[in-house]
């Protein structure tokens, strides 16, 4: 994926104003309430029994800010995504056996965290730079995937 000055501008003009923890943690615990079946992997992180224990849960935000804050490193780095991500991708494959389709579902739910967090920013220029943000990040970490 190439982006150009506009996107990058677009991208970054959100990204500075995010808040990993609350952003992150919202993120994470839609997609498992949205999508039920990626709770599997997250089945020792304690009370996910229902959408309010799940938003609720400490150790679900915590796991989303990393995961947002390592997200940041596609943000500082677009021109290298599978670089940064190439680790990452050996990690959730090997180890973690993370079907490389939830990466795809957690990118959309992010676009939708934001779009309720910056209702006016997130125009749909701004949008669609973020799109191909989240999509270049779930094909970099499907990339070492064997
Ligand atoms: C762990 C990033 C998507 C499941 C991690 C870690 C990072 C990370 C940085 C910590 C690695 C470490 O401890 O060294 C990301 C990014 C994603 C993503 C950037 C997409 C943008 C997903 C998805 C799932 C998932 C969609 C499952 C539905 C896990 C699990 C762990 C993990 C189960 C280990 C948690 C633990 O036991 O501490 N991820 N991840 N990840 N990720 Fe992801």
């Amino acid at each position: 994926v190439h982006f150009t000055a506009e996107e990058k501008a677009a991208i970054t003009s959100i990204w500075d104003k995010v808040d990993v923890e609350k952003i992150g943690g919202e993120t994470l615990g839609r997609l498992l309430i949205v999508y039920p079946w990626t709770q599997r992997f997250f089945d020792k992180f304690g009370n996910l029994s229902s959408a309010p224990a799940i938003m609720g849960n400490p150790r679900i935000r915590a796991h989303g800010k990393k995961v947002l804050t390592s997200l940041g490193l596609a943000v500082k780095n677009m021109d290298n995504l599978k670089e940064v991500f190439a680790h990452l991708s050996e990690l959730h494959c090997d180890n973690l056996h993370v079907d490389p389709e939830n990466f795809k579902l957690l990118g959309n739910m992010l676009v939708i965290v934001l779009s309720t967090h910056f209702v006016k920013e997130f125009t749909p220029e701004v949008q669609a730079a973020w799109q191909k943000l989240v999509m270049g990040v779930a094909n970099a970490l499907s990339h070492n995937y064997h």
